[in-house]
């Protein structure tokens, strides 16, 4: 039985513990036993919502240890390992005291905020022989997976073209205002576009070059909407967009096109749809699961088996970061093309 503890119980920790929940329920070798929050409210069930339906419920905090400060549950607990949901300017400082301390680490995207901070994470994992995993969650989000499987096994040929948005509200849920505050999250290009980033790499590897056009919108936050054209030697014409701005009735969405020799896959309002080009199209079946439930369980199973991280390694992750950071230079010079080293 797997000890977890998990750290911050935000928007995105509560989302976590849903899924914990989950796996104890279905009989998984996981139990969690201790969660910290710096912010004694969350465990009276005081939250602000989040933009997607998760981590809703109402929760009985009863059961588990319980810490206000991350040291001390360090040295307090005895965890095989650590689930972190703290914000993204924490993430190498945490990651790094957990291995530090020999476990193993679960960390939510983005990675860090540089990524000379995501290299310390790795070489903390290297320096102590345990697994570090980031929840990059499309790797592992079933539509996302479908994609990924087209492109990697050419049966629709090769890709010629891809598009990738995703946006929503601006998120107005974070601890003390963090995901609005530009140095603490790097914004909607480096918090939520980096979904997209992430995506682009995993499919197609590091582009040569990036442009970026983008613009702040909110007093403080960074670069809230943006627009990346990714260029690659085979001349594949990818893009990425991303807004966090959109009020009203907009919600959230998550968005895909992919043209390939052969047909196309798009993705919008949560629906894929296979169109070859000979034929009719068509929904693929596709597990209901989220990506957040199948990353837990693949990073567990990962420790439980001994087998090594394969889908989200943290020198993939590292890299999406290393792309991000050519998109904020392009940014900054107003869409200068910009190498990715
Ligand atoms: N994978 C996804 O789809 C997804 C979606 C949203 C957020 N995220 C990521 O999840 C992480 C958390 O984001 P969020 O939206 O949950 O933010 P949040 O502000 O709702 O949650 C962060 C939590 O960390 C706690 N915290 C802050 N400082 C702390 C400290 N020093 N010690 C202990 N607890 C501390 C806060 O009290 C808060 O409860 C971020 O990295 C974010 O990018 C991922």
């Amino acid at each position: 039985m797997l000890k977890v503890g998990l750290v911050g119980i935000g928007f995105m920790g509560r989302g976590h513990l849903d899924n914990y929940l989950r796996l104890e329920e279905e009989g998984f070798p996981v139990k969690l036993t201790a969660i910290c929050d710096i912010d004694p409210d969350k465990f009276k069930n005081i939250f602000v919502k989040g933009n997607i339906d998760v981590g809703t419920g109402t929760y009985d905090f009863s059961k588990y240890n319980l810490y206000t400060d991350f040291d001390e549950m360090l040295a307090k607990e005895e965890l095989d390992y650590v689930d972190i949901a703290l914000p993204t300017y924490l993430h190498a400082e945490a990651s790094v005291k957990a291995l530090d301390k020999g476990l193993h680490v679960l960390c939510e995207k983005p990675m860090a905020l540089t990524s000379a901070e995501c290299q310390q994470m790795i070489d903390a994992a290297k320096r102590n022989g345990k697994k570090l995993m980031i929840g990059q969650c499309l790797r592992f989000w079933p539509a996302y997976e479908y994609l990924k499987e087209t492109v990697d096994s050419n049966r629709f040929g090769k890709v010629v073209s891809a598009y990738f948005f995703r946006g929503g509200a601006p998120p107005r849920w974070s601890y003390q205002n963090w995901l609005l505050t530009k140095e603490k999250s790097g914004g909607c290009l480096l918090d939520q576009h980096i979904h997209d980033v992430d995506t682009i790499n995993w499919l197609f590897g590091k582009p040569e070059k990036v442009s970026t056009i983008a613009r702040n919108i909110i007093p403080g936050s960074g670069y809230d909407a943006v627009s990346t054209n990714y260029l690659y030697e085979d001349g594949k014409v990818v893009n990425a967009q991303d807004d966090w701005t959109l009020e009203g009735d907009f919600g959230f969405d998550m968005v895909f096109r992919v043209n390939f020799e052969k047909g196309n896959l798009v993705f919008e309002k949560g629906v894929l749809t296979e169109n070859p080009k000979d034929g009719k199209g068509f929904t693929p079946e596709l597990s209901p699961d989220m990506g957040y439930y199948r990353e837990i369980k693949y990073f567990a199973n990962a420790i439980i088996n001994g087998t090594p991280i394969t889908i989200a390694t943290p020198e993939s992750t590292r890299e999406t970061i290393k792309i991000a950071e050519a998109e904020l230079q392009s940014a900054d010079n107003k869409g200068a093309l910009v190498a990715v080293k």
